[in-house]
């Protein structure tokens, strides 16, 4: 069956057998974590669906969580605690790059950990934060391993 080139980690198990859990259908991350993943929802889905960690390098979220000036709006700056709480979280889930190879991105369609997530993806259109929901149709509640059905049923 496709759904298992879909890899899972050992995880996703015990997710769904807690219903408490929030996000129930992504990954539990680590208690210590737990706040930092909910700041970060609260304070980056007011305006698009909230990205992933792994699509970004941990630099561009260092420099996203310190800019007031956000692609050309303004953003309320965050404050700590919260800040260093959603860094240590976003931090943690993605990885940096080196810089002194590489540009760092500010898209995602510029982002080449983003393009290693999507190695069935060939993308003919421009990506941005509207169209994950085009093939992740749970993207607005931060699930992005569940795919429409024209993904799943693929090889
Ligand atoms: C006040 C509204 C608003 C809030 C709040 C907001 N953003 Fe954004 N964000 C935008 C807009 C507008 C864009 C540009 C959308 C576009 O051009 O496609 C954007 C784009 C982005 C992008 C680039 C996506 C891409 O690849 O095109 C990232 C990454 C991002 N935001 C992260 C964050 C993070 C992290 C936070 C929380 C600190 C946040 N956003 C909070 C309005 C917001
Ligand atoms: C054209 C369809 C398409 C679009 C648009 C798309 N994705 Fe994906 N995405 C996929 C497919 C299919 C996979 C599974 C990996 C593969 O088969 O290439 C995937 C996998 C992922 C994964 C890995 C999930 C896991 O199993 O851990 C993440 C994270 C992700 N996408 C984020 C995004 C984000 C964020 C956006 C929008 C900026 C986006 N995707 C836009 C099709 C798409």
């Amino acid at each position: 069956m496709a759904q298992s080139s879909i890899p899972r980690s050992p995880q996703s198990q015990d997710t769904l057998a807690l219903s408490s859990n929030q996000i129930a259908s992504v990954d539990r991350v680590p208690r210590r974590f737990e706040l930092g993943q909910q700041l970060y929802l609260e304070n980056c889905s007011a305006c698009h669906i909230a990205l992933p960690p792994p699509v970004l390098p941990s630099q561009t979220w260092r420099q996203l969580l310190q800019d007031t000036q956000h692609y050309g709006r303004q953003l309320q700056p965050l404050v700590d605690p919260p800040r260093i709480l959603i860094w240590n979280y976003l931090q943690t889930f993605s990885r940096p790059l080196d810089l002194k190879e590489e540009q760092l991105p500010f898209r995602v369609e510029r982002s080449r950990f983003f393009k290693a997530l999507h190695p069935r993806v060939e993308f003919s259109q421009p990506i941005s934060v509207k169209n994950c929901l085009n093939c992740h149709p749970s993207a607005s509640e931060y699930n992005f391993r569940k795919l429409t059905s024209e993904w799943t049923d693929s090889p």
